[in-house]
């Protein structure tokens, strides 16, 4: 909220600015407004109009029948001579899709508008075309706005002809915009607002002498232009200059050094240098300019505290030193508090690196709005001191280390309507003042140490919140069955509090909720037929860890509006509670644009329906531990995004389809636990070049491990354990190159996290079966590296080339038919901590070399025909003589 109260005032600056040369004089012309067209003008309108695609019919008045074309959309005439003054075409909502850009490219006959002043064509698509040269005959020009118009190439220097320009906006052309030299900018000796952002002027060396030719610039916009370095002028001519934008460049503290006159630049009142590359000391010649409003310099490596002198500046409203190393806050506040005429309204110091302790010095930044000082390590209580800040409407304190209660004084905050306080280590219950915030839309205290009841006093005067969060904490929500909250949420998060047991009656009043989060709150009930039927308006649910129970009834969605969900981005997790009975309702009526879908550890049974192509955006599936049958359907082949697929004890069967090549993007594949049969597809080797992780242990597979598995460069986990497969290891093992390094930084990271509303991140739950534990691996998953081949009929030789999987850390070749030695370069295999070679028929001794896995910490060689003595090593000695029995050892 507050961002928009400084945004605002920022425009109301750029507005005055703007306003203050009157930009066109058109008091002469309050005549009469029946002055027809010029025809010569009409038609040029008209010839324009033809090349552009208009698909939001922005330019539906602009047609031939309709003579008088001043009264068209975005047309200005002079009201007594009848020309067109201004083209407004800029597009009304450029943030807002493609929906209404104009798209095509610009007829030449604009140039017939030649009393034209006022040309706005931004926020268009002119898809990669260059600037028309032919703008540059528009020599009555005064405002020229061409921002974010996908123009591309190097500007013209015609342009250099509209000596009468004030105002140049070239803007956020997506960096295709270049400038090679700046000549030609020297003969528009009027400007006074250039915007050349998102222009590349990395080869233009020639800018900074050009624009000091300019004396009546006010606003100078270089953001993010590539630039690395400012020459050094003997004066800066621009000296009236008011607002400088530097941010997003390269620029180091080199320019302050040979660019002193930045700090001459007296009547600066907005200056961005945020997204640079300064570091060390923040450079004092900013004291001197001391009508600054606004200093941003975030995203820097500034590393000193808060400088005493920038107490000096006595306007500056807006100070964000976000990102960058700070050290002690008590500091930064005492420099501040020195001075309590203070105007400061807004103090970003998030991510600064800031320790320290808040301290009752806060309560004298009396104009305070915005208190922004999330991410830092600040610690000890919240001063009391904030329910001072009386004007403070926006306040965030995530992410630290402060303890205590939230104290009762927060309630004089009456303003507030941006609360963060998540992420630290508060105690105690939140005070009932809370329900005084009638103007606070977003709360989150998730994540703290919380305890106590929240009941319907704490929202009395609630009416404005949209976002409320307290997962994380064991609150307690007690509230009357047929409560009627006073606001309209639209992100409920409250995660292990304690809800239960009845499913929360009074979520029915809740219209725009999109995103919920129940997830063990202790509900034991099931799940009201209402709850069902608005279940298409979330994009992000977790219902998971309950003892929700009950079966899916059919939600028919295809009678009703499709939801307004933007595609793939949903989330739906309904695991680890006590659903039963069918998933055909789910799957084949259901929610068509989630992306991540769990149903797993439910008695969910009966088939996986064959509905998948109705979820094109999903990738991540999770059925596993319920009680599914049949076989895997051949829909799931349509699934293209999927990069997850779980199907873990269940009592699946039949065959793998061969569709399910078609899911060339799987990372993780876990089929472990079922009835499949037939033999591992060849296909998987060739079409699923991204797996990390191949479980299919537990199954009927029978056959050749395929040759074509060795294409798998990626794989970490392979798991065929526990079928019926026979034939050789291949030699070609030694290409699981990820297996081969030690190096777990080049490990695929695309494994394991769906990071979900609270910014807390969703492990994968791969179970891995290492030193005969089943270990669930979470976070750590895409450091393990193991091979589990064990109770096969797998015969032969252990190849020599399975030694250079330097990166292995568990390898179970047990309970087949291996014949002869145990590698003699086993003791390649640094990282090994878990070796089960039981119950085969190896021969020969053991190899010396094994004494150097110095990692071995589970070691089972019985129940083979090893000969010979145990390799002495306090490692191998140290084992259990149950691991070598028998043997001949
Ligand atoms: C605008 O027109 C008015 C009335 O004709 C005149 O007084 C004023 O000086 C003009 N302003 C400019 C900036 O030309
Ligand atoms: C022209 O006249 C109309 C109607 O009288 C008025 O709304 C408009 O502001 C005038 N335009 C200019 C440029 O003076
Ligand atoms: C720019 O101005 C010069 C000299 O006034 C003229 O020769 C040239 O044609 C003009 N270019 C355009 C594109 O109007
Ligand atoms: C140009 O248009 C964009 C988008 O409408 C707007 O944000 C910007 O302020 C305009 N530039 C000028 C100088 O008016
Ligand atoms: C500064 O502006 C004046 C007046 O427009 C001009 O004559 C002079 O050449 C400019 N100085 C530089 C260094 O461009
Ligand atoms: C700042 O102002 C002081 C006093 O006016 C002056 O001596 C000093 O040189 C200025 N510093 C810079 C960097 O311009
Ligand atoms: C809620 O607001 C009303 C009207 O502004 C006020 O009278 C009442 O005291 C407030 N309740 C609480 C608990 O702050
Ligand atoms: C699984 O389904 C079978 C019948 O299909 C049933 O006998 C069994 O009880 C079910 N198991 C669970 C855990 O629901
Ligand atoms: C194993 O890798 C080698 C070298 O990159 C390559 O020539 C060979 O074809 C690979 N083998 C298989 C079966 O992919």
């Amino acid at each position: 909220m507050t961002s928009t109260i400084m945004s605002v005032s920022v425009a109301l600056l750029f507005l005055e600015l703007f306003t203050s040369v009157t930009m066109i004089n058109i008091s002469f012309c309050i005549a009469n407004s029946n002055v027809a067209c010029i025809d010569s003008e009409r038609q040029a309108l008209l010839k324009l109009k033809q090349d552009l695609n208009d698909p939001s019919n922005r330019l539906a008045s602009w047609n031939i029948g309709d003579g008088d074309c001043c009264a068209w959309d975005g047309v200005v005439c002079n009201n007594f001579t009848g020309h067109v003054l201004q083209l407004n075409l800029g597009n009304p909502d450029p943030n807002h899709g493609t929906g209404s850009k104009l798209v095509g490219k610009i007829n030449p006959s604009l140039v017939d508008l030649k009393h034209l002043i006022h040309l706005d064509l931004s926020g268009n698509d002119f898809q990669g075309i260059h600037i028309p040269k032919y703008l540059g005959s528009l020599q009555n020009l005064r405002y020229l706005n061409l921002s974010g118009a996908e123009f591309a190439g190097v500007i013209p220097h015609q342009l250099g002809n509209l000596s009468n320009l004030h105002y140049l906006d070239l803007s956020k052309n997506f960096y295709e915009l270049q400038v090679e030299s700046f000549l030609w900018l020297s003969g528009l000796s009027l400007l006074e607002h250039l915007d050349l952002s998102q222009v590349d002027l990395s080869k233009s060396s020639d800018y900074l002498l050009t624009i000091n030719s300019l004396p009546s610039l006010r606003v100078l916009k270089l953001s993010y232009c590539e630039l690395h370095h400012f020459h050094s002028l003997s004066s800066a001519n621009f000296s009236s200059l008011k607002a400088l934008d530097l941010s997003g460049n390269h620029f180091n503290n080199s320019l302050f050094q040979y660019s002193s006159w930045v700090f001459g630049l007296r009547n600066l009142v907005f200056f961005d240098l945020g997204n640079n590359e300064f570091q060390g000391k923040i450079p004092i010649g900013l004291g001197n300019l001391t009508f600054l409003r606004r200093l941003d310099l975030s995203s820097n490596e500034f590393n000193s505290a808060i400088p005493g002198w920038l107490s000096k500046l006595n306007d500056l409203e807006f100070l964000s030193l976000r990102g960058n190393s700070l050290q002690d806050l008590s500091q930064v506040l005492d420099i501040f508090s020195a001075c309590d005429a203070y105007a400061l309204e807004s103090l970003v110091l998030r991510s600064c690196q800031c320790s320290g302790h808040l301290t009752n010095q806060l309560g004298q930044f009396k104009s305070l709005n915005r208190l922004r000082l999330g991410n830092n390590s600040l610690s000890g209580p919240l001063p009391s001191a904030l329910g001072e800040l009386t004007y403070l409407t926006d306040l965030d304190l995530s992410r630290n280390r402060l303890n205590g209660s939230i104290p009762l004084s927060l309630g004089q905050n009456l303003n507030l309507e941006y609360l963060d306080l998540s992420n630290n280590l508060l105690n105690g219950s939140i005070p009932l003042s809370l329900g005084k915030f009638s103007h606070l839309e977003y709360l989150d205290l998730s994540n703290n140490r919380m305890s106590g009841t929240l009941s319907e006093n704490h929202f009395v005067n609630l009416t404005k919140l949209t976002s409320f969060s307290t997962s994380g904490n064991s609150l307690i929500l007690q509230v009357n069955p047929n409560w009627v909250p006073p606001f309209q949420l639209d992100e409920l998060l409250l995660r292990s509090c304690h809800l239960g047991p009845h499913f929360p009656s009074w979520l029915h009043s809740q219209k725009h909720l999109s995103d919920l989060d129940i997830s063990n709150t202790r509900i034991s009930d099931t799940i009201p037929r209402w709850f069902w039927n608005s279940i298409s308006q979330y994009k992000f649910l977790n219902l998971s860890s309950n003892q929700i129970y009950g079966e899916i009834p059919n939600l028919d969605f295809d009678n009703r509006p499709s939801p307004l969900l933007p595609p793939s981005s949903g989330i739906l997790d309904f695991s680890n509670n006590g659903f039963s009975g069918s998933i055909f309702h789910l799957i084949c009526n259901g929610l068509k644009s989630i992306s991540y879908l769990q149903l797993s550890k439910n008695y969910f049974s009966g088939d996986i329906p064959d509905c998948w192509m109705n979820w094109p955006g999903l990738g991540m599936l999770n059925l596993g531990n319920n009680n599914l049958t049949g076989s895997l359907p051949a829909s799931i082949g349509t699934l293209s995004f999927l990069w997850s697929l779980n199907l873990r004890n269940n009592r699946l069967s039949g065959v793998i389809p061969a569709s399910f090549q078609n899911c060339s993007g799987l990372v993780y594949l876990d089929m472990d636990e079922n009835e499949f049969v037939g033999n591992i597809p060849t296909w998987m080797g060739e079409r699923f070049s991204g797996l990390s992780i191949l479980i299919l242990r537990s199954n009927k597979f029978h056959g050749y491990l395929p040759i074509q598995l060795c294409r798998l460069t990626s794989l970490q986990i392979l798991d065929v354990a526990n079928n019926n497969l026979s034939g050789t290891i291949p030699r070609c093992i030694s290409n699981f190159t990820a297996m081969a390094t030690t190096d777990s930084s080049n490990l695929q990271n695309a494994i394991s996290y769906v990071t979900m509303m609270d910014g807390t991140e969703a492990a994968l739950d791969a179970s891995v079966v290492t030193k005969g534990f089943m270990v669930e691996y979470d976070s750590i998953l895409n450091l393990v590296r193991s091979i589990d081949i064990s109770k096969n009929n797998f015969s032969g030789e252990i190849p020599m080339e399975l030694t250079n999987l330097k990166g292995l850390q568990s390898l179970n070749l047990s309970h087949n038919f291996f014949t002869s030695k145990i590698p003699e370069k086993i003791g390649n295999m640094k990282s090994i901590e878990s070796l089960d070679f039981s119950a085969n028929q190896l021969s020969g001794e053991i190899p010396q070399s094994m004494s150097s896995l110095s990692f071995l910490n589970h070691l089972n060689l019985s129940n083979n025909h090893l000969t010979g003595k145990i390799p002495s090593s306090t490692q191998l000695q140290s084992f259990d003589s149950s691991c070598f029995a028998g043997n001949n050892l």
